[in-house]
């Protein structure tokens, strides 16, 4: 499969949309879980937790499930690949992972506080509402970085590629599937 110019740089503006929304969200979560567990005012820590609980059922999934398809698109539909490139295997499986955690670490622990916030009981462990926050932000600052540096070069899948393609076009001085790698 290959993406036409106009159908790449649409997807990769969904994508950089999608991925930017994702961090932006994770943001907010952590001012809001910052707010919460810095004070001592009981309204205060309920209206951060069920504020923190309407961006994990409302954008947290869908912003996440967007940077991976349109992510998967533009691997499987560009030369880049999926498992051609270090820098792109890297951020599918950070991916996965931050989405997996997203979906059965950070929604239950935010559902937990909402129902023990909402019948009046203390918020007992505060660093739980503040973790998932910090680790999925860093992973998301991390892939940004990736993403505009693009390091590591090819994997070994990748080098096994170019050699069968370099050898299948021995006449050809270039790898053609390497060239303009850019939208
Ligand atoms: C939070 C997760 C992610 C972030 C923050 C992110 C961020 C970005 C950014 C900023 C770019 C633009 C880079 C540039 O044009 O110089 C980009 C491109 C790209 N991303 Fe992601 N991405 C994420 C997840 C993924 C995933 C899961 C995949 C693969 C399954 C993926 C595959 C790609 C590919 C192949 C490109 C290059 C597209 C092209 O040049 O046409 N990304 N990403």
């Amino acid at each position: 499969m290959k993406l036409s110019r106009p159908a790449r740089r649409a997807t990769l503006v969904v994508h950089v949309t999608a991925a930017a929304g994702w961090l932006g969200l994770t943001l907010g979560l952590l001012a809001l879980a910052v707010a919460a567990i810095t004070t001592d005012s009981a309204p205060v820590i309920e209206a951060a937790a069920r504020s923190m609980k309407l961006f994990a059922d409302w954008l947290v999934l869908p912003l996440a499930l967007l940077t991976l398809l349109s992510g998967l698109l533009l691997s499987l539909g560009t030369p880049w690949g999926l498992a051609r490139h270090r820098w792109v295997y890297t951020k599918f499986w950070l991916t996965l992972a931050t989405t997996a955690a997203s979906a059965f670490a950070l929604r239950p622990g935010i559902n937990d506080t909402v129902a023990s916030v909402s019948v009046g009981s203390p918020v007992t462990d505060p660093t739980g509402l503040i973790a998932g926050p910090i680790v999925s932000l860093s992973a998301y600052l991390f892939m940004t970085v990736i993403s505009v540096l693009k390091p590591w070069g090819l994997t070994r899948r990748g080098r096994k590629q170019r050699g069968q393609n370099r050898r299948g076009s021995a006449h050809k001085p270039v790898d053609a599937k390497d060239v303009r790698q850019t939208a």
